[in-house]
């Protein structure tokens, strides 16, 4: 498998992507090239994050969006990024981001992958200096080439990802993903401008200590999951909570925990979106040895019925995803 490939840490994210294109003939070319584009667009963002207090595209953007959110200068210049880029790079025929209500065409048509994007994570953190992060998931589209894309493409259903991964703005910024085979991250050495293996074959602790939600909505939530919570404290475990999903997930994913959104009386439905926040990390979790869970089944198990729907969401650690859930 591509973990036994001899490939060790410190080796580029273009390297490593060779070696595992060689080793699986399934790990088409355009695939490759298509997680190169998202590395180049998480470098812009990253870059474009990095001075937004100096060039005027911190605060708010005076605009909604389909989603009735405030957006952010920033949502809407990680939109615009990252769409240019993938268009740039070729391989995409069309992509559903978070910003937009309706489908967005590259113009490849001939691109044979999707994605779906949340292009800037945890909004509310950008103007406080608070990590924030990127979400993407891939797919490979089902509406013959050289057509437009349709729904069809996206609502495929989380088992259908080819690969999925995120990109995290933090004290360092990095981009963890998978192509079904196990989950690796890389650090971006801003020096060289180059992401870097650091992080291989990552394995999502069983159990952990830390819980991640927004008590501030505890007395909205059901009973057994406030009974979880109760439990959580009970134990001494940690709240760890920033309010990036991105930050929030990455930080259980590496030390063991559990991050939950669960419905509440405002928002029944939950208030992640499944297919370019919940998908995209639940594979994230699952390729890892975790779990990801809506309170009734896998998260990935769920059939989609539009592009923007909303799901509860439990997840990381897979006994504690397994016991927050239990009626
Ligand atoms: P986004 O910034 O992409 O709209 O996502 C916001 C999400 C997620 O990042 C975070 O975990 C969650 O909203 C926080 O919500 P609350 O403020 O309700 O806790
Ligand atoms: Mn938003
Ligand atoms: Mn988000
Ligand atoms: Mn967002």
């Amino acid at each position: 498998t591509a973990q036994e490939l001899a490939l060790p840490v410190g080796v580029t994210l273009d390297r490593f992507i060779m070696a595992s294109q060689s080793a699986f003939p399934y790990a088409t070319g355009e695939l490759s090239q298509l997680l190169r584009d998202i590395a180049i667009a998480g470098k812009i963002i990253n870059r474009e994050i990095n001075r937004a207090g100096l060039v005027d595209i911190a605060g708010g953007n005076g605009t909604e969006n389909v989603q009735g959110e405030n957006q952010q200068k920033l949502d809407i210049v990680a939109n615009i990024r990252f769409i240019r880029a993938l268009k740039n790079g070729g391989e995409v025929c069309a992509i559903l981001s978070e910003e937009e209500e309706d489908i967005i065409y590259t113009g490849n048509e001939h691109g044979k992958y999707v994605v779906a994007m949340d292009p800037l994570d945890g909004s509310s953190n950008i103007d406080v200096n608070v990590s924030i992060g990127t979400i993407f998931s891939i797919y490979r589209r089902v509406t013959p080439t050289g057509s437009p894309a349709t729904m069809d493409d996206f609502l495929q259903g989380g088992r259908k990802q080819v690969a999925a991964g995120y990109i995290l703005y933090g004290s360092s910024t990095m981009l963890v993903f998978s192509t079904g085979d196990g989950v690796n991250g890389f650090t971006l050495d801003q020096s060289l401008g180059e992401f870097i293996l650091s992080h291989k074959n990552i394995s999502s602790p069983n159990n952990g200590t830390i819980f991640s939600v927004n008590e501030g909505n505890y007395y909205s939530y059901l009973p057994s999951v406030q009974k979880y919570l109760d439990n959580c404290k009970q134990r001494g475990y940690s709240a760890r909570y920033i309010g990036s999903l991105v930050g929030d997930f990455h930080r259980n994913l590496l030390k063991g925990g559990i991050y939950l959104y669960p419905s509440t009386k405002k928002d029944p439905k939950g208030k992640l979106r499944l297919l370019y926040e919940c998908y995209p990390l639940a594979f994230i979790a699952e390729k890892s040895g975790g779990k990801a869970s809506d309170g009734f089944g896998a998260i990935l198990d769920i059939v989609p019925t539009s592009g923007h729907q909303r799901s509860p969401i439990y997840v990381g650690s897979a006994a504690m995803v397994k016991e927050s859930v239990q009626p």
